[in-house]
């Protein structure tokens, strides 16, 4: 495979097998097309990016039936709130503000009553219909050099550029950094969050790899792509989101750079998270856990316990498919989205019911598939007398 950035060729080190889309939901008459593509990943030593090899069209997977809404989570409701304040120190009052992947405009619904000129990129466009709903300004594209040249307004003129988990969506990141710079004011800032690859492989929560996630990033990585185009990473903080995630803040270069840059770096060459070596020891470690999951749910299964999978999340469709888990061992997963019930999961086609029959059919186990938010979770289903269990500790 080729890297992204360098165009370098790199050796994928590891495959989970076939992979349908992480989020196509389906029902039961588009079984026999459902599509399917071979997820490999390999690293770049060279930039420290850990990458997919093959994956499917973006228009594939964010379409007008994009199953993800930020708003699902009240603890992301927070969290974006949260966000939002802490970005308020790098704009004016009358600011030009954009957002990569706006979603249902949860984050920037926290800008509308201010005097800053607001626009959300969103490419699905049932996600992208309920922001503008909510009177989000948002543009139903994806964010490239296109969508962005005819923005007179914006461009060198936008002092505030976010995104959240998104970034590791889009393959074309020399495009990405190129419209990043094109509407970029001087002191402008660009601020993303995406899951960390030092979280991933320190819980072995390999279910952060599927199709739309096409890198997964540290701050090794991302100093080095963002250097090549005369950007600099000056911050870097982690979040405690998706189980592990890290907020970047990136300058025009020759701004000042925080001393938790360097640290953050040091750290990363400790572990050696810079290195392939320690992809080939994640490797071990996801064989070791597809195995520990698979003689968990074999013996419930044994001592006749009934197992349901709580919350049918993007992540679940890597589990379920790479470990062979279908509907003989779990029953049903649960889920609050409207979208996603009725539908089966990806590729095991596994049935989605709604919380009121998880309620009404309770099972002695649960594995729980949004350990992400295993707190929010816990909180409201503390009545749930069974036993909860995941591949991640709990
Ligand atoms: P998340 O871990 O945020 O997403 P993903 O792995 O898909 O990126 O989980 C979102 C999914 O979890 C979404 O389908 C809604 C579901 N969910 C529930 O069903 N109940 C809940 O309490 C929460 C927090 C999420």
């Amino acid at each position: 495979m080729k890297c992204k950035i360098t165009n370098k060729m790199i050796n994928p080190f590891m495959s989970f097998g076939k992979m349908p889309i992480a989020n196509g939901f389906i029902n039961k008459d588009q079984f026999s097309e459902e599509f399917f593509f071979e997820m490999q990943v390999g690293f770049n030593e060279e930039i420290s990016l850990f990458q997919l090899n093959d994956h499917p069209k973006p228009e594939k997977m964010f379409n007008n039936n994009y199953p993800f809404f930020t708003s699902s989570s009240d603890y992301m409701k927070n969290h974006f709130r949260d966000y939002s304040m802490f970005v308020k120190k790098f704009i004016k009052p009358d600011s030009n503000i954009v957002e990569i992947g706006s979603n249902d405009g949860t984050f920037l619904k926290n800008f509308v009553n201010d005097k800053n000129k607001i626009i959300g990129f969103e490419p699905s466009q049932n996600v992208a219909e309920i922001a503008k709903k909510n009177k989000i300004p948002t543009l139903n594209e994806f964010f490239n050099k296109k969508s962005v040249e005819n923005l007179n307004d914006f461009l060198n003129k936008t002092d505030l550029i976010c995104a959240s988990n998104v970034i590791c969506h889009i393959p074309n990141l020399t495009e990405l950094i190129e419209s990043v710079d094109m509407l970029l004011s001087k002191n402008g800032t660009f601020v993303f969050e995406e899951p960390y690859l030092g979280s991933m492989f320190e819980k072995v929560s390999y279910d952060q790899i599927y199709d739309e996630h096409i890198y997964m990033f540290s701050a090794s990585s991302v100093s080095k792509i963002f250097k090549i185009f005369n950007f600099a990473l000056v911050d870097v903080i982690p979040q405690p989101t998706h189980g592990g995630s890290l907020r970047y803040i990136i300058k025009r270069k020759g701004n000042e750079v925080s001393s938790n840059v360097s640290k953050i770096i040091e750290y990363e060459t400790k572990i050696g998270l810079d290195k392939l070596s320690s992809c080939l020891n994640f490797k071990i470690q996801c064989e070791e856990s597809k195995k520990k999951i698979l003689n968990k749910i074999n013996s419930y299964k044994k001592n006749g316990k009934s197992i349901c999978g709580y919350a049918a999340t993007s992540k679940s469709t890597t589990i379920l498919n790479y470990c062979n888990i279908n509907s003989n061992h779990i029953d049903y997963i649960c889920d609050t989205t409207k979208e996603k019930i009725g539908k089966f999961s990806p590729g095991m086609h596994i049935p989605i019911k709604d919380m009121d029959y998880f309620h009404k059919n309770q099972t002695d186990c649960v594995y729980l598939f949004a350990w992400n938010h295993k707190k929010e979770i816990f909180n409201k289903e503390k009545y749930f007398k069974g036993e909860w269990f995941s591949h991640v500790e709990l």
